[in-house]
């Protein structure tokens, strides 16, 4: 069982899985630096002791910016990651966000599909936004999320969530 919770005391995990999943990993200040800011940190955690994901998104105003999200690979393809998202969408919503608003990269498929299918779309392109990474520098696709009637659909579940 996965169970979502505040990221508070699981930083210095989540900095280390995030060293080995990400291409741009953040340092557990910039983590912090975003709970004082008032951002939304969230992990998932399988059992008692195991991280398996986490997401962070920041409030400016209506307007949500998704900063960074990533589950560890044993636990990819279960419905977290999405699950992880649908939970930001529903926060966003119970504070009267506007929007969710992302960057990715475009040789993210896997994220690409994850958000498309909770209802983002792309709206943009910032070339060159990703300056580092396994394929030099990239292009960043900007998609968004605004509410409908039927939203958040966190989809079918592969894993059991508390
Ligand atoms: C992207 C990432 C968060 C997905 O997490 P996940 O828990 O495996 O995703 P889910 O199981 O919730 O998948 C939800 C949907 O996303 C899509 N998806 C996820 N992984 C995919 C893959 N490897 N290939 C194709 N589609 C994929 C599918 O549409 C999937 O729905 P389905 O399983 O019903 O087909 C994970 O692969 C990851 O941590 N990647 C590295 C970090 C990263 O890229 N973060 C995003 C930065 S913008």
């Amino acid at each position: 069982m996965i169970r979502l919770l505040p990221m508070d005391a699981w930083v210095h995990e989540v900095v280390a899985l995030d060293q080995k999943i990400s291409p741009a990993p953040w340092n557990a200040e910039m983590f912090l630096e975003e709970a004082r800011l008032g951002a939304w940190l969230q992990v998932g955690v399988s059992g008692e002791r195991t991280l398996a994901g986490y997401v962070v998104a920041r409030p400016l105003f209506d307007e949500w910016h998704l900063l960074t999200l990533g589950v560890a690979p044993r636990f990819r393809r279960l419905g977290l990651g999405r699950r992880l998202v649908a939970s930001l969408l529903g926060a966003a919503l119970a504070r009267q966000g506007r929007c969710v608003v992302l960057e990715v990269r475009v040789s993210n498929v896997a994220a690409r599909l994850l958000y498309q299918g909770l209802g983002f779309v792309t709206v943009g392109v910032r070339r060159g936004y990703y300056r580092h990474g396994p394929y030099g520098p990239e292009d960043g696709l900007v998609m968004t999320w605004v509410p409908t009637a039927h939203d958040p659909d966190e989809g079918s579940d592969k894993i059991i969530f508390d």
